[in-house]
């Protein structure tokens, strides 16, 4: 595909079904994110795939997030919340670690995971794949956060779902 049509015919991918990519596929699409544009060399992104035992403790903790914001949600709204993340074909969360040492401000640091995030939607696209970028209330909670193992100044920049569009 060429990049201009990848560009213009991208979409979000609302509903999803297997196959999401493969090992080999998943490579391609992260290596091309860190094809960003990135000021100071700094690589301020981070890519947790989720899987197994990961991804149950994330979609748990995130749909707890959603209710910690949203008390009036009952546990069957949290286990449909849950299940969202729990049955998407592929889930990767994109976060900026900000790189505290650097001279290079916050926001370029965010910026470039923006960036990241953008190419790493174009390329799964190129790969044939539906993708939805999602954030909500997980994406700004210490618990997920600490979930992945980020620090709680990080940034959540994406949560990005990816499988062959319905
Ligand atoms: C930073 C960011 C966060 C987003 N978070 C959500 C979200 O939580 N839920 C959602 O349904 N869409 C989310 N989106 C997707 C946008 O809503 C989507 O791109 C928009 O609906 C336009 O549709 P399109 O991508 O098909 O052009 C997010 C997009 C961005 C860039």
């Amino acid at each position: 595909m060429e990049l201009l049509t990848a560009i213009n015919t991208r979409t979000s991918a609302a509903r999803l079904r297997e196959p999401g990519p493969s090992v080999t596929q998943l490579s391609q699409i992260i290596a091309a994110a860190e094809r960003a544009p990135d000021h100071g060399r700094l690589r301020p992104w981070n890519f947790s795939i989720l899987a197994g035992e990961l991804r149950e403790k994330f979609a748990t903790v995130a749909a707890l997030a959603k209710r910690a914001k949203l008390p009036h949600l009952d546990d069957a709204q949290v286990e449909v919340d849950r299940q969202k993340i729990l049955r998407s074909p592929c889930v990767v969360v994109i976060a900026c670690t900000l790189r505290d040492q650097s001279k290079i401000p916050d926001i370029e640091q965010i910026v470039a995971v923006g960036a990241a995030t953008q190419n790493f939607f174009l390329a799964a696209h190129d790969l044939g794949f539906g993708v939805m970028w999602k954030t909500g209330h997980a994406a700004y909670d210490a618990n997920v956060k600490a979930c992945l193992s980020l620090n709680p100044k990080d940034h959540i920049i994406g949560i990005m779902h990816l499988g062959t569009r319905v």
